[in-house]
């Protein structure tokens, strides 16, 4: 069995290799064939997971590739985790919208949406370059877009992941005071934007409305990924749970007078931890039982993955929160619409749940959401500069065309060696 891992010289490797330590003897005898553009560090990722699975005796072995055909070739699993452009690429999707009076996000807004056009043609090759029969597991952002316009634009068999959910359900546990591990919620929706209605503990239904109204506004604790204050404001507003993403929706300028105030982006913020970050990893890398830092991706995201592929691999017929074609599961939106829901995961691919409509307080601005997405999502691979203009008119973010298309042209100009469907 073999597992490409396109993007294997990111900082978000070490996670990887431990999600893979800790399925190691489901996964044994496998490959993992790791692909980077940035040989320097795909030399260190692979030397560090070979040291890593030497040290605990893991029946996995390593080869790296900087030619992707090379990487794919005979793969069954195709990991997907990479950065087009990087964190430089970042910078602009996040510093572009900003500079239009906009919340400039990697992943919401028109900053995801330059992200999208730079992350689809890539995606596209890596469709058209796997073996037919194998499954694309998706992270690289944003999932919704990139996973929806290789499900409806190709023949390949993809599936979305993101594994905030997994954070935001035990950051709603902590606020509540239940464990996070006997805690289920539906999440569903859009990849980051999601909401649950359901919350269960042990399976027995709780009465989320009634908890909500009795939390208190924390005091703080928010983190780059997640904003509890924010969150149980609009948590008692709405009685449900939203996704920590919600924030850029329900507190756009709010948040917009606070990115300002802050003066650097989050991509510069990260690029300034880079260099030490790297230095420690190949630090360890010269151990004979390496401990990475558990600074980028150390939660839950290798973990996530590998599970999920485990999932498919072994039939283990799961439920995983995955993004996948809706196909029914959310009443209100489209069947050929990507969505992320629970579904079930097993060797035929994910089968999701049946969950109903959108609670309608957050009903039209999903829906307006899915619009923009499958707009940005046709516009990613085809090029069309039409399409482009009406995807960021789509989004809730874009209130007038004059932004849109000034957010068009500086966004073009700014990727453009990312773009070659726009040349
Ligand atoms: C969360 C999101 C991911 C995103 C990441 C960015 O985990 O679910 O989709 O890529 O945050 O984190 P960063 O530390 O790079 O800002
Ligand atoms: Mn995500």
């Amino acid at each position: 069995m073999k597992i490409a891992i396109i993007g294997a010289g990111s900082g978000y490797m070490p996670g990887v290799v431990r999600g893979l330590l800790h399925r190691a003897a489901d996964l044994a005898g496998t490959e993992l064939s790791c692909h980077d553009t940035d040989a320097d560090h795909l030399d260190l990722m692979t030397r560090l997971a070979r040291r890593m699975f030497a040290a605990r005796g893991a029946d996995l072995t390593v080869s790296a590739h900087t030619d992707l055909a090379a990487a794919l070739d005979g793969a069954s699993y195709v990991f997907t985790t990479f950065r087009p452009g990087g964190l430089a690429a970042r910078h602009l999707d996040e510093s572009i919208p900003l500079a239009h009076g906009l919340v400039g996000q990697e992943t919401a807004g028109p900053g995801g949406f330059l992200m999208a056009l730079r992350s689809v043609p890539v995606l596209l090759e890596i469709a058209r370059l796997a073996p037919p029969d194998a499954w694309i597991v998706n992270y690289t952002n944003p999932t919704s877009i990139v996973t929806d316009a290789v499900a409806r634009h190709t023949g390949a068999r993809i599936i979305g992941l993101c594994d905030q959910h997994v954070g935001d359900t035990e950051m709603w546990a902590g606020l509540l005071g239940l464990p996070a591990d006997r805690l289920e919620a539906d999440w569903i929706g859009l990849n980051h934007a999601t909401w649950a209605e359901r919350l269960r503990l042990d399976g027995v239904p709780l009465d989320l409305p009634a908890l909500l109204d009795g939390l208190e506004v924390p005091g703080g604790g928010a983190t780059p990924w997640r904003d509890p204050v924010r969150m149980v404001e609009l948590g008692k507003t709405l009685g449900f749970l939203p996704n920590s993403y919600a924030k850029y929706y329900f507190f756009h300028d709010a948040v917009v007078a606070q990115l300002r105030e802050k003066g650097v982006t989050r991509a510069q913020e990260i690029l300034a931890t880079m260099p030490a970050y790297y230095d420690g990893v190949a630090e360890q890398a010269r151990r004979d039982d390496p401990d990475p830092s558990r600074e980028r991706g150390g939660g839950e995201h290798g973990e996530f993955a590998v599970d999920t592929i485990c999932a498919l691999h072994r039939d283990e017929g799961r439920r995983v929160v995955v993004n996948v074609r809706n196909d029914g599961a959310i009443s209100s939106l489209d069947d050929d619409a990507t969505v992320e829901v629970p579904a079930i995961v097993g060797r035929s691919g994910p089968v999701p749940l049946t969950m109903g409509p959108l609670p309608r307080p957050v009903r039209g601005l999903t829906q307006a959401i899915q619009s923009y997405e499958r707009l940005a999502a046709d516009a990613a691979v085809t090029g069309d500069r039409r399409l482009a203009l009406q995807a960021l008119l789509a989004h809730p973010f874009v209130r007038d065309k004059a932004t849109a298309e000034s957010l068009l042209t500086e966004g073009l100009a700014a990727h453009r060696d990312h773009l070659p469907q726009f040349r």
